[in-house]
């Protein structure tokens, strides 16, 4: 019989008067499950083995259907549909000698088998609501297939896009990134764990991931306090207010110890300052990597610093599984602690109903009904729209190229993302179906069928071949209008997949440079991971779609944009450096003691390039055009207790109707530590007719003026602020005002 010991279990724990999964009895039912672990069995319930089916990292143990039923696994992760989850899952509740379920994990990044545009690309829609929309249909098709458990939030803040896995995350600025991160833990969550539809999310990698040196994934990370808290910590915080239900420990080093065992960052800040109460698990061999840091002399001290600095579970490393009875026995750890971990763990599985039901998340009918369904097709569209970014849309030979709207007659589609499924998944591409996803060809052919579409490969997005640039070249001069699909593939960015140039890869440039000598009109779409430092096709290409890589509806929405049935609105959230030489290169910067004046030598600069970036933080055009006035604040002192009303006019002067972002930044002028020359403190996402006016509104009030100052204290100094409104970091409108607490 099935449901044989767990059956047991609940008998036995209702027979001393506790029952699974009513209110205010989850401790009492964890205690009476705990008092009859063994310590092994206790070890398990901290020990994640990945299923055979993928790896995503480095694999240590394959026999973990064998520690599944002796109950020193109780957790597994990429597993995925529900046939195979159950049998996993009767494995655990039928053969492990107490029967308790396991919790199945999955990277989960921009969903499961429909994919929606990486996160980067999403975050440029600057639209939460739909953010928060993918992250729930993800839960909702990924939990159908039988998993409960998402590796993610993704909330590194990154100013690097040498970075691969800038892709993952929501740019470089901390207020945007922690609007976006919860949004995306409501969206998994739904504030109610226990339904059969929403997953506990994760959010990671904890912390400051995203500033190795030089860019290279793993690589050390060095910084102040000060800039950790300022920067690095807040999407985390903003996850954990909104009751984010794990924590993902990260691969670096920070300042001299790793992360995995950084109890500054598990204990001091994430337990005590936010008073975390929810599971952290390590990423993937943290644990064992703490070793080759040079922090630990062997696996088992690092299991020993990992477990002692707050880390509950251990992802595939092994390292509890092998070595924390020893450890316990040699009094390194203490049982105390070991139960903690495994109440957390417990705690989890008991919100998720795993107690009440462990099979609830494996529903043959259900997964047939959502998995790929309409909805999420749908919404796949919806989202990939909004990501889109308009670099560039210039005059070639008198008049703006887009949006497209007669049917060319004869059109060049040109290189290797034009008739490409899989790279269209960009990074993290979890359980794919790389079969219904909609090639750029197919988009165009679809919204221009009596078009001549010629479609040439080109070039590859790596290597050195050039033998496809004749093909390319003569289909170009046979066409009306050419259209290049470049960029990276799939694996050019995401986790260990660094770039010291990240100009696009292969030959793609030498491509574009050969078409362009045709004189024909070009639309480069480029399709990427990352801000590109396309610095040349900024000079010389009329007209450039920045796509990112958008998922299963990639061609319909790059066709919707081109044909102008959508009016682009999406704006960077990674400023795009014009060389590599400028990373890092952000927005919310600091003026220094000699800021650049080109009249004097000794001040900031290169010699080689501006200090400009090619296109600036918060930017993105739309066929329509936006002019701001009248920027209006209703005083010039703002007090302690109370706020200022600041408001523009933003009219639509364009023939299009179509959304604009609108951005407030601010600057404290003086401070006892120096600040930012533009920090982003709101936005409102607004749609405009042609000729349409609107009176945009915000509010700033003393806890939007708040920094780390000198003494380390989270306060709002007094003097004079800086606001600025405006279409994107660099152009803006200017007002000012002074704070004054008392
Ligand atoms: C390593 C990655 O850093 C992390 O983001 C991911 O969740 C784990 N592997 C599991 O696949």
């Amino acid at each position: 019989m099935k449901l044989k010991h767990y059956v047991l279990i609940s008998l036995a724990l209702i027979i001393s008067g506790v029952s699974a999964q009513k209110p205010g009895k989850k401790e009492a039912f964890i205690d009476s499950l705990m008092n009859k672990m063994t310590l092994e069995e206790k070890i398990g319930q901290l020990t994640l083995f990945t299923s055979g089916w993928t790896t995503t990292g480095p694999s240590l143990k394959d026999d973990y259907k064998k520690d599944v039923i002796s109950g020193r696994c109780g957790n597994i992760f990429n597993a995925h549909t529900v046939e195979y989850n159950r049998e996993l899952q009767e494995m655990a509740v039928n053969e492990s000698r107490l029967g308790i379920p396991l919790m199945f994990g999955y990277d989960v990044i921009h969903g499961y088998k429909t994919i929606f545009p990486i996160p980067l690309a999403e975050a440029c829609s600057w639209d939460t609501e739909i953010i928060e929309k993918s992250a729930r249909l993800a839960a909702k098709e990924a939990t159908a297939a039988g998993l409960n458990w998402t590796f993610n939030p993704m909330v590194d803040i990154s100013r690097d896009p040498r970075w691969g896995r800038v892709a993952e995350g929501a740019g470089e600025d901390p207020y945007l990134a922690s609007l976006i991160a919860q949004a995306k833990v409501r969206g998994y969550q739904q504030d109610n764990l226990f339904s059969s539809q929403t997953m506990a999310a994760c959010m990671k990698h904890f912390a400051a991931y995203g500033a190795p040196e030089a860019g290279r994934d793993y690589n050390t990370v060095n910084m102040s306090e000060r800039r950790l808290r300022e920067l690095f910590l807040p999407p985390f915080k903003a996850a954990v207010d909104e009751g984010v239900a794990t924590v993902m420990t990260a691969f670096n080093e920070l300042n001299g110890i790793p992360a995995t065992g950084n109890e500054f960052l598990l204990k001091k800040i994430l337990r005590e300052e936010w008073d975390f109460d929810g599971m952290v698990v390590t990423d993937y061999t943290s644990i064992n990597e703490m070793v080759p840091h040079g922090y630990a002399r062997d696996e088992q001290h690092a299991g020993e610093l990992a477990l002692n600095a707050g880390v509950d579970m251990d992802m595939q490393g092994a390292v509890y599984y092998n070595h924390l009875k020893n450890s316990l026995e040699e009094g390194k750890v203490r049982m105390e602690n070991i139960n903690q971990s495994v109440r957390n763990v417990l705690s989890l599985k008991y919100d998720l109903g795993l107690f009440d039901d462990p099979y609830k998340y494996l529903d043959e009918e259900k997964e047939e009904e959502i998995v790929l369904s309409d909805e999420l097709k749908k919404h796949a569209l919806v989202s990939a729209r909004e990501s889109i970014v308009l670099l560039k849309n210039e005059k070639h030979k008198g008049s703006k190229l887009l949006p497209v709207k007669e049917t060319p007659e004869k059109i060049a589609l040109i290189g290797p993302l034009a008739h490409n499924r899989k790279d269209m998944t960009g990074t993290w591409w979890a359980s794919a179906d790389t079969a219904s996803i909609v090639t750029v060809k197919g988009g165009l052919e679809k919204q221009y069928p009596d078009a001549k579409i010629t479609t040439v490969f080109g070039c590859s997005t790596k290597g050195t071949g050039r033998e496809g640039f004749d093909e390319a070249i003569t289909a170009a001069e046979n066409a009306d209008l050419v259209i290049m699909a470049i960029g990276e593939n799939r694996l050019q960015s995401g986790e260990a997949a660094s770039r010291s140039d990240i100009d696009l890869p292969g030959q793609q440039k030498a491509l574009l440079k050969a078409v362009h000598k045709t004189g024909k009109p070009i639309i480069s779409v480029v399709m990427a991971g990352r801000p590109l430092t396309i610095t040349w096709m900024d000079e010389n290409i009329p007209a450039i779609i920045y796509a990112w890589h958008l998922g299963t509806r990639t061609g319909d929405v790059i066709a919707d944009v081109i044909s102008g049935e959508y009016n682009p609105s999406g704006k960077l959230v990674m400023t795009f450096p014009r060389n590599t030489g400028q990373i890092p290169i952000y927005y919310n910067a600091k003026n220094t003691g000699r800021p650049f004046d080109e009249d004097n030598k000794y001040t900031s600069k290169y010699l080689d390039v501006a200090n400009e970036p090619l296109y600036p933080f918060g930017y993105g055009l739309s066929y329509s055009e936006f002019e701001y006035a009248n920027l209006k604040l209703d005083k010039k002192q703002l007090d302690l207790g109370s706020e200022i009303h600041v408001s523009v006019e933003v009219e639509n002067t364009g023939e299009y109707t179509g959304q604009e972002v609108v951005q407030l930044y601010l600057r404290d002028e003086v401070g006892s530590v120096t600040r930012p020359v533009k920090e982003l403190k709101g936005f409102e996402k607004i749609s405009l007719k042609p000729g349409e006016q609107r009176t945009v509104h915000f509010t700033i009030d003393p806890e939007d003026l708040k920094f780390w100052n000198a003494d380390m204290k989270y306060t709002a100094e007094d003097g004079r602020f800086k606001v600025f409104v405006g279409t994107n970091s660099a152009n803006v409108l200017e007002s000012k005002f002074e704070y004054v607490a008392q």
